[in-house]
């Protein structure tokens, strides 16, 4: 070694040393003083470093195949924690570089290039950690959104979900039409998560939350300087929804210009960013969902036809939750345990009164009204079982004006006898009062004049009990 090579390897950052086929070492630079906190003098020529571990690799490969090739020895490398002379703790990774003699062709020395690679290694740790939190995420969302979180078993909801899973693992344009709360966002997510692209992002837009300008930048995104302000470029939702799904939300508002452009992503799978000076491919599935009849818009032009044959390839009908009313238990079940969870607090069931009082109602906000008066009586609600003294008054007017006439036209309802209305109307009434007197029946009975064994035989006609029992760990629903 000459004394300039040594200098020279002195001033290298990383640790360098050279040991010689007896094992002796023969180099041992600065940073390697540093990272062992050893001084030279102590081990060169006086150490055999610890080449063991190596020397054993050494072997195999001589006896495969004799000579050895430098990316045979470049591939060992050795991960270890050193303690820097500065006291900190330092994640290296030593590098092996067989050196031949070369007269022989054997190995005279071996030399060792050590790295500090703590960032790297930090940045290893935090990447496995995330990558395992994307694990459980996705395992989460897949569940969440599974086919089976939605509940439900009329034939209209079952033939929604029929749909759904047979087109799920297609590339199929979806429409998903229904009311406001439905759950058409619910059955969307549901959709991507059982398809091919459940790995890569689900990405939803409004398409009536934006005015029109920014609704293309929101989609298409931009490049920098497309204008005033636009010091950076910025990705549009379909490129956030790159090998994923993008969720066209209320397509309906889109205007008559963005109608055109999502119709060149459909048909031709591109898009220009705002400034870009070249198309660049959509590589996305697109759901669609409207809470409006869309044929009447074509009709008076306001909704292009083209793209309307384009999104209406495969329609997905979702009831309103009025026309499905048998699923209410089943829903008020999954609602209470949700809330449950959420909450922590405890609601076993509702009462018979509760239950007919909802069943009556017609929901205009759907199962989403549904969840937010119930999550409103999981908080209102002193005792274990919801009762009519719970609901919202709405609800009880509703449940008590709904059988006289329609909601809509107004109209005395068809196909009613005066002895079943009356009937109707008295059970309304009862109702009325035990809501009034915050569920107690002797007051009830006596606001209305009646005996509480009349008040009560009157009530036992209505409908059973929906109750949660957590029996053997499990929650169902149960008749009283
Ligand atoms: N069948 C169902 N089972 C369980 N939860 C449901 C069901 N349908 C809807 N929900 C719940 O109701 C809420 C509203 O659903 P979602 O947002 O999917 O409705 P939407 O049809 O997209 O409504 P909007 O048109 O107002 O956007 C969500 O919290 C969803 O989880
Ligand atoms: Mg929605």
């Amino acid at each position: 070694m000459n004394y300039d090579l040594e200098y020279v390897l002195d001033s290298a950052l990383d640790g360098v040393f050279i040991v010689a086929s007896d094992h002796r070492l023969v180099l041992f630079n600065r940073a390697c003083e540093e990272l062992y906190n050893i001084s030279r003098e102590d081990v060169v020529d006086k150490a055999c470093w610890k080449l063991s571990d190596f020397q054993q690799t050494l072997d195999n490969i001589s006896n495969k195949s004799g000579k050895i090739s430098y990316g045979e020895l470049g591939a060992k490398t050795e991960r270890m924690v050193l303690t820097h002379k500065e006291g900190r703790k330092v994640w290296v990774e030593t590098i092996y570089t067989p050196i031949f003699d070369k007269e022989s062709g054997e190995i005279a020395y071996v030399m060792g290039v050590i790295k500090d690679i703590t960032e790297l290694k930090r940045m290893e740790d935090e990447k496995d950690r995330l990558q395992k939190e994307l694990v459980t995420i996705r395992s989460e969302l897949e569940s969440k959104y599974d086919f089976s979180s939605i509940v439900g078993n009329s034939p209209k909801i079952i033939q929604a979900l029929k749909l759904a899973s047979q087109v799920a693992p297609q590339n199929t344009t979806v429409m998903l039409v229904g009311e406001s709360g439905t759950g058409k966002e619910l059955l969307a997510k549901a959709i991507h998560y059982n398809s091919r692209r459940a790995s890569r992002p689900f990405v939803a837009l409004n398409c009536s939350a934006f005015p029109d300008t920014l609704f293309e930048s929101e989609l298409f995104g931009y490049e920098k300087g497309a204008f005033t302000g636009a010091d950076k470029s910025k990705p549009g939702k379909i490129a956030l929804a790159s090998g994923g799904t993008l969720f066209l939300d209320e397509v309906t508002s889109m205007s008559p210009s963005t109608q055109v452009k999502i119709l060149r992503v459909i048909q031709e799978r591109e898009y220009e960013p705002l400034g870009a000076v070249r198309s660049k491919s959509a590589d996305i599935r697109i759901l669609a969902a409207t809470n409006k009849q869309l044929e009447p818009l074509v009709k008076e032009g306001t909704f292009r036809e083209d793209l309307y044959y384009r999104l209406f390839v495969y329609p997905i009908e979702l009831p309103p939750l009025r026309e499905r009313i048998g699923d209410l238990p089943e829903l008020i079940e999954s609602l209470l345990k949700k809330f449950h969870h959420a909450m922590g607090k405890s609601i076993l069931g509702i009462s018979s009164e509760a239950l007919e009082v909802l069943m009556k109602y017609h929901w205009p906000g759907n199962v989403r009204e549904l969840q937010n008066v119930i999550e409103r009586m999981m908080i209102l609600c002193k005792e274990d079982r919801i009762e009519v003294s719970d609901l919202p008054g709405y609800l009880m007017d509703s449940a008590r004006m709904r059988p006289y006439y329609s909601q809509t036209t107004g109209e005395l309802a068809e196909g009613r006898s005066l002895e079943d209305l009356i009937h109707e109307y008295e059970r309304g009434l009862m109702l009325r009062a035990l809501q009034q007197c915050g569920n107690n029946k002797t007051k009830a009975a006596h606001l209305l004049g009646l005996t509480r064994s009349t008040f009560r035989y009157k009530l036992s006609k209505f409908s059973p009990d929906v109750s949660l029992r957590a029996g053997a760990g499990q929650s169902r629903i149960k008749n009283n």
